[in-house]
């Protein structure tokens, strides 16, 4: 079955188009094609919504267009519609919902709606599909959401905790809009704190808290440790010759805070699968030291995470989770009753 999948929850504007071996439960990915506006949103040092909404609804056809053409699958091929309901910015979900509205009535698809976050966790589901072993304690770390959860079999979902302020990636944003460095932050924080390892970390250390690092919860909090961080650069005078070692110093609080309960959860909840997924999960020391924390402290206990053109937000994840919905006989939406929900919860 040929599925196209539709992501506009914020300024990405993306189609996929998969095939989905029902049998073997399998999906590929024929296309995942992604028109960024990062370029228009950097001059703001952020996501400017009306600019957003108004770049969505310039790109969504050529993009669906391009992505069938790619994947050179005709719209009367199609099996399946999946299209991102929310959470999101609701004048970005519009777009993607209501041309999906279009396209359901004028090809007669079925379409299914996705939860963002779902997709983002489905994103491990592109290369492993039916190998995953359940329970699976899930960190997903994105510009909008730092979330723990357990997942079973079935696709049922548990939420075990979440940030209490910033979401990881937002803290990255903001810790690279105090050092100068610009927008998107996380890579290029990431790409300062590198410098600084490859340099041997060079002068004094310097020590950032681990704000909720040891509460009974699995909850997050990062503002604590991103005023941490500003009040070190203002009191220091030569911290523009120091941007890789607080980048270095920022990347270690905030990997160390997230594999920490995310080891916590997997045990008590005898994860026989740890998954790492989002934006976030882009970041090279959060990958390689979760993955070396898993195989320590939980030996047996397999570790997932996106190809990286997965991680950051793509509809190759949208298209993915929506393969699973039908898998699991999930219920299609009747395209009168699509709706886009920039509050959605994950149930
Ligand atoms: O999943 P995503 O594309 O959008 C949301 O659903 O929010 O995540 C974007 C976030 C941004 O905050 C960005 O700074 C962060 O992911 N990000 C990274 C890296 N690449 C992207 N954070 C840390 N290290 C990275 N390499
Ligand atoms: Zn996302």
């Amino acid at each position: 079955m040929y599925i196209l999948g539709i992501e506009t929850s914020c300024d990405e504007t993306a189609a996929s188009v998969i095939r989905l071996d029902r049998r073997s439960s399998r999906v590929k990915v024929l296309s995942n094609v992604i028109s960024s506006q990062i370029e228009i949103h950097k001059k703001y040092g952020g996501v400017i919504p009306e600019v957003a909404a108004r770049e969505h609804v310039l790109n969504i056809l050529p993009v669906i267009h391009e992505s069938l053409a790619q994947a050179k699958v005709k719209p009367k091929d199609l099996g399946a519609i999946g299209v991102t309901k929310g959470p999101g910015l609701v004048t970005s979900l519009l777009t993607g919902m209501e041309t999906v509205r279009t396209l359901a009535y004028t090809w007669r698809k079925p379409v299914w709606e996705t939860n963002h976050i779902a997709g983002h966790i489905y994103a491990n589901f592109i290369a492993s599909g039916k190998d995953v072993r359940f329970p699976a304690v899930v960190l997903t770390v994105s510009g909008g959401h730092t979330i723990l959860i357990r997942l079973s079999s079935g696709g049922k979902m548990k939420i075990l905790g979440e940030t209490r302020d910033d979401a990881a990636g937002e803290a990255f944003d903001k810790a690279a809009q105090m050092l100068g460095l610009g927008y998107p932050g996380g890579p290029l924080v990431s790409r300062e704190a590198a410098r600084h390892v490859a340099a041997g970390r060079p002068g004094r250390a310097i020590d950032l808290p681990r704000p909720m690092l040891n509460s009974p919860d699995f909850d997050f909090s990062f503002s604590g440790l991103k005023t941490a961080l500003l009040y070190q650069i203002k009191a220091d005078k030569g911290w523009r010759r120091r941007i890789p070692a607080y980048c270095s110093a920022f990347q270690q609080a905030v990997t160390d805070i997230l594999i920490h309960k995310t080891i916590k959860a997997a045990k008590q909840y005898r994860a026989e699968s740890v998954m790492l997924t989002g934006g976030v999960s882009a970041n090279q020391q959060l990958r390689s030291e979760l993955a070396a924390a898993v195989a320590d402290h939980l030996p047996g206990t397999r570790f997932y995470v996106p190809e990286h053109q997965y991680t950051t937000d793509n509809a190759a994840m949208i298209a993915a989770a929506t393969a699973f919905q039908v898998l699991y006989k999930h219920p299609a939406t009747p395209w009168k009753k699509l709706r886009a929900d920039s509050g959605l919860q994950l149930k």
